[in-house]
């Protein structure tokens, strides 16, 4: 090509390509697909894994045409092993961000070094209070006023990583494990596509434990 047949600009779509992990309901990852059919959201979701057969959330994106595997981790030797077919999956699909969205499997340095700082979880409480499972009974219990949700990025340890952003929502009083599941997850559906369009953006920074979102 000569240079006068360059064009002054080139139209090159440049979306951020996401890999999507999911074990259950896959609410979350339907926000992600809402967001981005609601132009809210300028990314692709190029793959969506599973650590559980036929869950709602494999259901949801073959909906959306979306590639979508179930990756049993009973074929494989321990965590290590399973974590590095889960990268090579990842790397197939040139996955930059990944998005561990109601992902319920421990993960291992393998992952985390492939992806060092570009995996980012939801977790149902206001972190550091109430990490693992069933935060929000956690919350409950304690006698905790206030709940939400944390987006961070994912760690050696569990829902540890340096928090992004975080949303918070009221305890009332009589309050159940459902009700107040379902008012975090409405926050959680807003948070997370919020924040992967940040990071699109390239105004996610980290330093340390500290993130700043511009
Ligand atoms: C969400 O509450 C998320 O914060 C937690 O697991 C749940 C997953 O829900 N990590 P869904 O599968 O996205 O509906």
């Amino acid at each position: 090509m000569s240079e006068e047949e360059i064009p002054a600009y080139l139209p090159v779509e440049r979306r951020l390509v996401l890999g999507v992990l999911v074990s259950g309901r896959g609410s979350n990852l339907q926000a992600i697909f809402n967001a981005i059919e609601g132009g809210r959201l300028d990314a692709q979701v190029a793959v969506v894994i599973s650590n559980r057969k036929e869950v709602p959330a494999l259901a949801r994106a073959r909906a959306c045409q979306t590639p979508s595997f179930f990756l049993d981790p009973a074929e494989y030797t321990d965590r290590a092993d399973y974590d590095g077919a889960l990268v090579q999956l990842l790397k197939m699909y040139a996955v930059e961000l990944v998005v561990l969205a109601g992902y319920m499997r421990l993960v291992t340095p393998v992952f985390i070094d492939a992806y060092r700082d570009r995996i980012i979880n939801i977790h149902p409480s206001l972190l550091p209070a109430f990490p693992g499972l069933h935060a929000q009974s956690q919350a409950l219990e304690y006698g905790a006023k206030v709940a939400g949700c944390t987006v961070h990025f994912v760690d050696e340890k569990v829902d540890h990583g340096p928090i992004i952003a975080q949303a918070s929502v009221p305890i009332f009083e009589g309050d159940d494990e459902r009700h107040l599941s379902e008012r975090i997850l409405v926050e959680e559906h807003r948070l997370l596509p919020h924040v992967l369009q940040r990071y699109a953006e390239g105004r996610v920074g980290i330093q340390g434990r500290k993130v700043s979102m511009r």
